[in-house]
This record gives structure tokens, sequence and C-alpha cells, in this order.
């Protein structure tokens, strides 16, 4: 490790999560003091964690002023807490509908809203969302999840426009398949796990699935200063299986 995020201060959401306890960890090798917010209690191995739910918006507000008290500024806010409904739009509610935008992209809203006075005092403040492959094409039955990461990946162009100006950098990154706790929900209705994981990994020209370490990786590349000329882009990181075609499968 190179101490890539020396001084610098992050606050990570899901940072419990699969995804999210990989970026933390990455994070504090570098040299980054770490905060996480997560609506459950994670694995903590020399980091801040507080238990909020991110769609709250009063919980947040008091939450944001004892970060304010307490840390003063941060410079980086990886916004990665999220949830998946498989479902068609049939087979939806309305209650599971809103739940989701509440938590895929209110939260985000919400948590990068608040998190925007912190960032300002930063010299090189950066804001890293998560979007997916699944924003740009769909899975069958994730309707919902689907609409919520095309919205990130707008939401992300949009304030990477409107806060460049003050010096905030605004990216997303867009995942393929990851092992983490939210695939192994997706596969564990539909039969046996590492089955299921076996043939997800077929699924990719590099007949691999992502690990959370991976994603991690490319979240510290954003987060430094070597990607001080990245802003507004969608960051696809799935072991080619967008690049193909079904003819592959042939
Ligand atoms: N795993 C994948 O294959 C994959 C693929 C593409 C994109 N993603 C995205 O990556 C991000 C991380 O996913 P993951 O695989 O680590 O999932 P995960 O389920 O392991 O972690 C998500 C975390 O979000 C937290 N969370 C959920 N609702 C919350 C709320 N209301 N307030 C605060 N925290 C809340 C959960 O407690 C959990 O710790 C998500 O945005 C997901 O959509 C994942």
């Amino acid at each position: 490790m190179s101490d890539r995020l020396l001084g610098k201060r992050a606050l990570v959401t899901g940072g419990a999560g699969g995804i999210g306890t990989a970026i933390c960890r990455r994070f504090v090798e570098e040299g980054a003091e770490v905060i996480s917010l997560d609506i459950a209690s994670g694995k903590l191995v020399g980091w801040t964690e507080f238990q909020v739910d991110i769609t709250d918006q009063a919980e947040l507000q008091e939450l944001f002023g004892k970060i304010q008290t307490k840390w003063n500024w941060l410079d980086v806010v990886v916004n990665a807490a999220g949830i998946e409904i498989e479902k068609t739009i049939e087979e939806t509610t309305l209650a599971e509908w809103n739940r989701i935008f509440a938590i895929n992209v209110t939260g985000t809203f919400l948590v990068s809203k608040l998190s925007l006075p912190l960032l300002r005092k930063s010299d090189k403040g950066n804001i890293i969302n998560f979007g997916s492959y699944d924003g740009f094409i769909a899975d069958p039955k994730l309707a919902a999840y689907c609409a919520t990461k095309g919205a990130i990946h707008a939401l992300t162009k949009a304030m990477a426009c409107d806060h460049g100006p003050e010096g905030i950098r605004v990216n997303a990154i867009c995942p393929g398949f990851v092992d983490t706790p939210m695939l192994e929900s997706f596969v564990g209705e539909n039969g046996s796990v590492q089955d299921l994981k076996k043939d997800i990994e077929k699924l990719h020209p590099t007949n691999t699935m992502g690990q959370p370490e991976d994603i991690a990786s490319l979240v510290l590349w954003l987060a430094s200063d070597e990607a001080r000329y990245a802003s507004g882009q969608l960051w696809v990181m799935d072991g080619g299986l967008t690049a193909q075609v079904q003819q592959m499968n042939l």
C-alpha cells in the first residue's frame, strides 16, 4: 500500500455491506480517516461507524451536525448504500418502488447535498456514486433497480456539471456482478449459490466475477489525486460482461 489517501477524510455509505466494507478497509490502508454510514452494523477495522437510515432527512441532518463539529471537512464521499428488488413492474408494489428509489436515489441525493458544505472546505472534494451495468442494459425482473441506477447515472453527470466549478469531482462506478451479500440474496432464491456463481462467471469473457476488492481499487483511484482530470463519467467495471453480444454464448 502506498498512502495514496494520506491526510484525506472520507465518508462511505453502505460501509457495512460487501463493497462498502472493502472500500472502507482499502481507504484506511491507504491512509484515509474513514466514517461509515449504514443502517446495519459492520466489521469495524479502523474506522468510525454511524448506524443511520440514509432516507431519513432529519436523522441525517442531526448526524451531519455531529460530523461537522468533530471532523469539520470531508475530501471524499462514496454513496455505496443500496438495495435491489427482483421483480417486474407488474409485481412491484408502489411501496417497494418508493422504498428502492428512497434508498438508491434519494439517499444519494441527501447524503451528497449534506456533504457539499464539508467538501467545499477541502481543496479537492470528490463524490463517487454507485450506478450499475443495470443502468445501461436490463436484467430480467429487476425493473425498479434498473430505473434507480439509470437515475444515478444521470444525477452523477448533473452533479459533476454543477459542482465541478467549485473544485468537486463527481463520478459513478457501474459494476457488473460482484460477489457480495446483495448478489448472494439474488442467486440464493434461485438454487445453489455456488452453482449459480459458476454460471455467472461463465457469462463473462474473462470467466470470472468481480470481488469487492476489485471495485475498491477503482474507487481508490477515483478518490485519489491521480484522477484529478476524471469527472462526470460512468466507470464500468464488469469483466467484459457488457462488451459482448449474446451470440458469444451460442
Ligand atoms: N453486488 C453487485 O453485484 C453489484 C452490482 C452493481 C452495482 N452494485 C451496487 O453497489 C453498491 C453496494 O452493493 P453491495 O453489493 O455491497 O450490497 P450489500 O447489500 O452488500 O451492501 C449494501 C449496504 O447498504 C446498506 N443499506 C441499505 N439500506 C440502507 C439505508 N436505508 N440506510 C443506510 N444503509 C443502507 C445495507 O445495510 C448494506 O450494508 C449498491 O449501490 C449496489 O446497487 C452492486
